[in-house]
């Protein structure tokens, strides 16, 4: 005859006489009751993100950039960037859930320090000429209108050979790194990662004419949702979709909200967004964050070149992706 022992909780859930009990008897069993109502409900009938519709000036940044640039060196910064923290509440960096933004300045003959991570990064080339990233020992140029792209686990780090300050926009996967947890970062043993060849023509490199020469060339979208736009090739980086359109003056897109998050910033031009019930006016190298399902609407006041950047592939990849246009 066998005799079974009873472990303390499972006589404890055996005596519950009421649901009060069963709670308290599941908690040292690391167990919680699915049907529970809870201050956020796990499932709802939509997104729900606590990410908020947000708007960066260009000129503001650039003056916080300018003042950093007085008060601290790219031996004590090693990015001299201003993160684009997001007002959501308990929000401590990030621009979107899962992108995360900032402006950064390197001077004449300045060096940002060579390092690599997991998340995939690109930059928007605000104000400069001269200034250079050497990625895996390839140099290349970041001029005034390039977008740039750094793959995630690339060596990476800036110079600057030019005269007067160099101004960008970065953005990461940052935050969706941080989410999943498989972020790794590593500095270059050398400090600056020495240039093994000078590559103008990089692939990891989209010159202005480059955009320009496409965007002649692309289909204006015949539902009105867009400009005439073209995505770019991040095939290294399938988390960020890169997208630039066209907006001619007087311009307004029909409105529509998807399942992702985006970043938009006018490489040129001026104009207004609707993004959710904000409404922005927006000028060269400012920033606009449209979190999730969110409704966007773009109305362009002069000629404008609008990037974005979205983890819209994602959320297709998991097949969550909705869209949704306006009538
Ligand atoms: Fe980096």
């Amino acid at each position: 005859m066998t005799t079974i022992n009873k472990s303390d909780a499972v006589q404890a859930l055996q005596d519950a006489g009421n649901l009060d009990a069963l709670y308290r008897a599941i908690a040292p069993l690391n167990m919680t009751p699915g049907w529970i109502e809870r201050e956020k409900p796990l499932l709802r009938p939509e997104p729900d993100t606590g990410f908020l519709p947000t708007h960066w000036r260009y000129s503001d940044c650039k003056a916080a950039l300018d003042a950093a640039s007085r008060l601290i060196n790219t031996d004590l910064a090693e990015r001299r960037n201003m993160v684009l923290r997001n007002p959501a509440e308990g929000n401590d960096y990030a621009t979107t859930k899962t992108q995360v933004n900032a402006y950064q300045t390197i001077l004449p003959g300045e060096e940002a320090r060579s390092h690599r991570h997991t998340p995939h990064a690109l930059r928007v080339i605000i104000e400069a000429e001269g200034s250079f990233s050497v990625v895996n020992g390839d140099k290349h140029p970041m001029e005034t209108g390039d977008i740039v792209l750094t793959p995630g686990w690339s060596w990476h780090g800036h110079g600057h050979d030019g005269d007067a300050p160099a101004y960008w926009l970065d953005g990461l996967d940052v935050p969706l790194t941080a989410l999943l947890e498989p972020m790794f970062f590593e500095p270059h043993p050398d400090g600056y990662a020495k240039v093994d060849r000078v590559t103008p023509d990089s692939p990891y490199r989209f010159t202005w004419e480059t955009i320009q020469a496409r965007l002649d060339g692309a289909s204006p979208d015949d539902e009105g949702y867009f400009g005439r736009r073209i995505g770019l090739e991040a095939d290294e980086m399938p988390t960020i979709a890169i997208t630039v359109e066209r907006l001619e003056a007087g311009q307004a897109t029909r409105r529509y909200r998807h399942s992702a998050n985006t970043v938009f910033s006018p490489m040129m031009g001026a104009g207004t967004s609707l993004i959710g019930d904000h409404e922005f006016s927006w000028g060269r190298g400012d920033c606009v964050a449209a979190p999730i399902w969110h409704w966007i609407e773009h109305r362009a006041e002069e000629d404008t070149v609008l990037f974005s950047m979205s983890d819209e592939n994602l959320m297709r990849y998991a097949n969550y992706y909705r869209f949704e246009g306006a009538e």
